[in-house]
Formats: C-alpha cells, structure tokens, sequence
C-alpha cells in the first residue's frame, strides 16, 4: 500500500470524542498510515509549516478526519488549511507539490441524514456544503475521492442517540474508510 497521511482535526480526540476516536483507533491499526494530530502537536494553534509541508511530500494520499463543526471544518483544521496550503507550495504557478495526490475527506456528521435537503432543517446536502474543500482540493490539483460520511454520529446522553449505536456506526465507518484508501493506494 502507498503511504497515506492522516490528518486529524478533532479539537479533543483524548478526551471529548466518541466517533473520531474509534475511527483514529482503527486506522492506527494500518501500516503505512502517517496520523498526526493536530491539537494535541498544536494545542496553542502553532502550526508547523514545515514540517506538515513534509509530512504532505510523503504521502499518496491525504485523508482530512474531522467531526462536521459548523458546517465546515473544526478551527484547528481551517488553521492547517490556511497556514500549509501556501502559496509556492499548494498552488499558484510554482506551487504543484500537492499535484496528482488522493484527497479524501472522512468526517463525522452529527444530524441525521434527511436533514441535509433543501426539506431538512439543514437546508443543504453534505456535498454542497462540501465543495469548499472539493475546490480546495481541485485548486491543489489533488484528486478529489468520494468522501467517508457518517450521520447521526453526535452523542449526548439522553438527549442525542445511544451510545452504543454511535460506537457501531463509528466502527463501520473505520472499515469504510481503510477499504476507500486500499482502493486508492
Ligand atoms: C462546535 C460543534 C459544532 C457542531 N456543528 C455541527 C453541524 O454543523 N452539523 C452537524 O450535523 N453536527 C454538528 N455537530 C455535532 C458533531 O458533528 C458530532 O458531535 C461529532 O461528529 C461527533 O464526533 P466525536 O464523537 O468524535 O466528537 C457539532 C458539534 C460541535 C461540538
């Protein structure tokens, strides 16, 4: 298999997740899968360029694992994004590094899937309010692969879900997505 980086947006994947968690559990039991963490190597938001930039060069494929936060990425992820896709690097006319890589964004999504229509209190559907990131993708000259999307994955005892169906949907989604990268490495 090609070597794969797995960049984790989780603001707290230690201690405020249940999803992100068992998915991050189960890609650490792959080979050739680079996982880097970015609150706990950036707690104070102190990315290093460099060495993500690095980190980047060595992969086929670039995995985004994030819970859907607002729409959008947490801010930790919109801080990597902002900061390591630059300029002379991610884009721009001397900037191919990224050219020809796999991007393939898994994240877990809190409402349940027949709230994202334009009927659905959300208006949207996930792959609209994922073309940011496709764009992202395309302006990078990267690959964009179909996403690893999971509902109903928010849990607040009593109030959201049960527990253990979370865990078994979390789990499902890991073996989703290493079999989404085998197919692309
Ligand atoms: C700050 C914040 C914003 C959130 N925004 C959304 C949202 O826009 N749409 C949604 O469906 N779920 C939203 N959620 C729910 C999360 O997506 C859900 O809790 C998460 O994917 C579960 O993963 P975890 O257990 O790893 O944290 C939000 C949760 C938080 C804490």
């Amino acid at each position: 298999m090609k070597k794969t980086l797995v960049i984790v947006g989780h603001p707290d994947l230690n201690g405020g997740s249940l999803a992100n968690r068992l998915i991050v559990d189960r890609l650490e039991q792959e080979s050739e899968m680079e996982i880097r963490n970015l609150a706990e190597l950036y707690p104070d938001f102190a990315i290093d360029i460099e060495a993500e930039q690095d980190a980047l060069l060595r992969a086929d494929t670039i995995v985004l694992q994030f819970p859907f936060h607002w729409y959008s990425v947490p801010g930790i992820l919109k801080e990597w994004i902002d900061k390591v896709l630059a300029y002379g690097f991610a884009y721009g006319s001397t900037g191919t590094k990224l050219n020809g890589k796999n991007f393939l964004l898994s994240s877990t999504i809190g409402g349940p899937v027949d709230a994202y229509c334009r009927e659905g209190y959300n208006t949207y559907t996930i792959e609209e309010l994922m073309r940011p990131l496709h764009q992202t993708a395309k302006l990078c000259g990267m690959n964009y692969i179909d996403p690893v999307i999971s509902h109903g994955m928010i849990y607040i005892p009593d109030v959201y879900n049960v527990k253990e169906e979370v865990e078994g949907r979390a789990r499902e989604h890991g073996e989703h997505l290493v079999a989404s990268i085998a197919k692309v490495a």
